[in-house]
């Protein structure tokens, strides 16, 4: 085998592995596995009103930049992401308990940011869960 030949072929396999990596990324997610305990956790504010709005306020402030102003996933900062951020309008993003929304808030993935600093209060993380519920 001449050299030129087997140069050739590592880059074609490279060029391959590459290709159907960055493929792959954007297209199949990982399932995000949420622990039992935070699946189960009970919203202690579910039927709170909120009158002062503060869900929406947290969301303009902390997600609308991805997660755009209705939840489907197009905000500006969006499209630099690699993954795609679901859309919170679907059923099945509306099926997942509350419990299962404020851990993947709160703790967040990759390109999902954690706002386990950011948003420190009970009560305002789940009002934040309830907002995102109704968008
Ligand atoms: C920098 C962009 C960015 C910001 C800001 C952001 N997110 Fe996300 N979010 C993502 C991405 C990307 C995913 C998908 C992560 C994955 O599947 O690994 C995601 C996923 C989620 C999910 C899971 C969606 C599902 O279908 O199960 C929830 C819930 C969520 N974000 C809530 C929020 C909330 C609430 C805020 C604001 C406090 C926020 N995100 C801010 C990028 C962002």
């Amino acid at each position: 085998m001449s050299k030129l030949f087997v140069i050739i072929s590592a880059i074609f396999v490279g060029n391959l592995v590459f290709l159907s990596t960055t493929i792959l990324k954007n297209s199949v997610q990982d399932p995000w596995e949420v622990p039992a305990k935070y699946q189960k956790l009970e919203n202690p504010f579910a039927s709170d009103a909120d009158a002062e709005n503060i869900g929406k306020t947290l969301y303009n402030k902390h997600c609308k930049s991805c997660h755009g102003s209705e939840g489907k996933g197009d905000g500006p900062k969006a499209e630099g992401l690699d993954t795609p951020t679901g859309d919170f309008t679907e059923a099945s993003f509306k099926e997942q308990t509350d419990g299962a929304l404020y851990y993947k808030t709160i703790f967040g993935r990759d390109d999902m940011p954690s706002f386990e600093t950011k948003i420190t209060e009970e009560k305002d993380r789940w009002l934040l869960i309830n907002y995102l519920k109704r968008l």
